[in-house]
C-alpha cells in the first residue's frame, strides 16, 4: 500500500527561502510613491522595520533563514504532504492527489511562516507594538501568536464581517495575547471618516489596512511597527518554505516534477509559498501548470487589470504594481475573508503577466461542494479560502479522468475550517448564494484608479 503522508525529518527542513525575484524572466517593477517616484527603503521605515525592508528589496536567490525562526518553524515543521487516495478512489481519476497540509500549525494555517520571521525581525530592530489587519481572522490570530512567542504586542483590526461571522478566531487572538477589534472603528482617523459615508459598511481589507497602518505610524516613540500577511515579497518568501519542503517530499517518492500546482489566492502567499519554487524549474523549462485560484466575487487575476494602485482605501501604501480591482472595491460579504482583497502581490501579479502562471476563478456554492466532498472523503474540514483550491484540484482530477491521463496535481491545503463552522451551517442549510462580481461595480472601482500611473 502506498503512504499516504510523505514526511520530513526536522533535519531535512529548509535552511534558506527561495527568492522568485532573482529569476523572474521580467523584473519586478519598483512600488512608487503617489507622484509616481520610485520609493527608496528609507520612505518604508516609518512601516516597517529596516531588516524587513531589506528583504522587501532584495533580488538575492537565496535567503538564509536565522536559527531562532528555524526554531519557531520546527514546532510545527515540516508540515506533512499527504496523498489525497480517499478523494482519488471516488472521482474515479487516473490523477495522483497530494496536498500539502499547512493547516498543522498552532493557529490552523499557512500564515505563521511568515507571522513568527515577521515578528522575530521586529524584535530584533527594537519594535515593542506590531499593528495588523485581519480578514478570516488567521492572519490575526497567527501574528498574535508570533508576538507572544517573542515578546511584543499586537494590534489587530478586524474586518467588521469576519468580526462577526467568526467570533472564535478573536478568542483566539485573545488567547495569545492580543488585542483584536473591529474594523472599521472610532480609533483611526480612517476608520471614523468611513463609518461617517458608510455606517453599515461590512468592511474590507483596505480598509483595515489604512486603520494598522495609520496606528504604526502615528506612534511618535518609533516602537510601532506595521506587519501585513500577504502580498509583499518579505511574505512571499517566507512563505517559499512550503513549496521547498513540497519539492523535497515529492522527491521521496520519485515525482521530479509534479504536472500541475494550485493554490488559493487572496494576497497570493500561500499560493506563491507552493508555487515559487516550481515557477523556478518551469522559468528553466518544465513544463507545470500552475494556477492561482480566487473566488468569483473577488476575481482580482482574472477580471482585475495590471497597473500601479494602492494596497488600501485610504492611499497610505506605496502604489504596487500589481492586478487589482481598484483600491476603493469593497467585496461582497464572502465566507472566504481571506480572499477578499482587491490587489495581489506583486510578484504573483508580474509572474501572471510573464505567462508563468493560469488563473482560475470559481464561485463559493462549487467551493462548498468541493469541500463536502473532500470532508466525507478525506475527513478534514477545509478553511473557507482553502475549498477554492480543492474545487479546482477535482476540476484537474475530472479532466485527467476525462482525458485518461495519469497526472501529478499538488495542492496547498492552507487551512482548516474548524473555526468557520458558521459558513458551513448556512451552506447546508441552503442559504448560501452564488456570488458573481457585477460587471457595472467592477467598472466603477477601476474607473476609479484610472489617474493612477501606468505600468509602462
Ligand atoms: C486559510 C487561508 N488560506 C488562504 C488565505 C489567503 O491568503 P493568501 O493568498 O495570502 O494565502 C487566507 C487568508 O486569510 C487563509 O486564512
Amino acid at each position: 500500500m502506498e503512504n499516504k503522508k510523505i514526511l520530513l525529518s526536522e533535519n531535512e527542513m529548509p535552511t534558506q527561502w527561495y527568492n522568485l525575484a532573482a529569476d523572474l524572466p521580467n523584473p519586478l517593477r519598483p512600488p512608487l510613491t503617489a507622484d509616481g517616484t520610485p520609493i527608496t527603503p528609507d520612505t518604508m521605515a516609518p512601516i516597517f522595520p529596516m531588516n524587513l525592508i531589506e528583504q522587501e528589496v532584495s533580488t538575492q536567490r537565496w535567503i538564509d533563514i536565522p536559527k531562532p525562526i528555524l526554531g519557531f518553524l520546527r514546532s510545527w515543521r515540516p508540515t506533512p504532504l499527504k496523498r489525497a487516495s480517499a478523494l482519488e478512489t471516488h472521482l474515479d481519476t487516473p490523477a495522483r492527489i497530494y496536498y500539502k497540509d499547512e493547516s498543522v500549525s498552532p493557529p490552523g494555517s499557512h500564515k505563521p511562516n511568515t507571522a513568527v520571521a515577521q515578528a522575530w525581525y521586529n524584535k530584533e530592530f527594537g519594535i515593542e507594538n506590531l499593528t495588523t489587519e485581519t480578514g478570516a481572522g488567521q492572519w490575526g490570530s497567527a501574528l498574535g501568536y508570533a508576538c507572544g512567542l517573542v515578546g511584543i504586542k499586537c494590534k489587530v483590526y478586524m474586518v467588521r464581517i469576519s468580526f462577526e461571522q467568526k467570533p472564535f478566531r478573536k478568542v483566539l487572538m485573545r488567547i495569545w495575547g492580543a488585542h483584536c477589534i473591529p474594523s472599521p472603528s472610532q480609533d483611526t482617523q480612517a476608520g471614523r471618516d468611513i463609518l461617517k459615508k458608510m455606517p453599515d459598511t461590512p468592511g474590507s481589507l483596505g480598509i483595515a489596512i489604512s486603520e494598522a497602518i495609520e496606528e504604526a505610524v502615528s506612534d511618535t516613540s518609533g516602537k510601532t511597527r506595521y506587519a501585513l500577511g500577504s502580498v509583499l515579497n518579505h511574505v512571499m518568501l517566507h512563505q517559499s518554505i512550503i513549496g521547498l519542503e513540497t519539492r523535497a517530499q515529492l522527491k521521496k517518492v520519485g515525482i521530479e516534477k509534479p504536472d500541475i500546482i494550485i493554490g488559493c489566492a487572496g494576497g497570493g502567499s500561500n499560493f506563491a509559498g507552493l508555487a515559487f519554487p516550481f515557477a523556478a524549474e518551469k522559468i528553466d523549462g518544465a513544463d507545470i501548470t500552475i494556477k492561482p485560484v480566487e473566488p468569483k466575487a473577488c476575481p482580482t487575476l482574472t477580471r482585475g487589470e495590471f497597473i500601479y494602485d494602492y494596497g488600501d482605501v485610504a492611499k497610505t501604501t506605496p502604489l504596487l504594481p500589481m492586478y487589482s480591482l481598484g483600491h476603493t472595491f469593497v467585496p461582497p460579504g464572502i465566507h472566504a475573508g481571506g480572499l477578499r482583497y482587491h490587489g495581489m502581490a506583486p510578484l504573483v501579479s508580474q509572474a501572471v503577466v510573464d505567462g508563468l502562471f493560469e488563473p482560475e476563478s470559481l464561485d463559493q456554492l462549487e467551493c462548498y461542494d468541493a469541500a463536502l466532498t473532500w470532508a466525507r472523503t478525506e475527513g478534514s474540514v477545509p478553511a473557507p479560502e482553502t475549498t477554492h483550491a480543492i474545487a479546482a484540484t477535482i476540476r484537474e482530477a475530472l479532466k485527467a479522468r476525462e482525458e485518461g491521463k495519469e497526472k501529478d496535481i499538488v495542492f496547498c491545503y492552507s487551512g482548516h475550517g474548524l473555526l468557520d463552522l458558521s459558513a458551513y451551517e448556512t451552506y447546508l442549510d441552503g442559504q448560501l448564494v452564488e456570488s458573481t462580481l457585477p460587471e457595472d461595480d467592477l467598472q466603477k472601482s477601476i474607473s476609479d484608479v484610472k489617474d493612477n500611473p501606468r505600468v509602462e
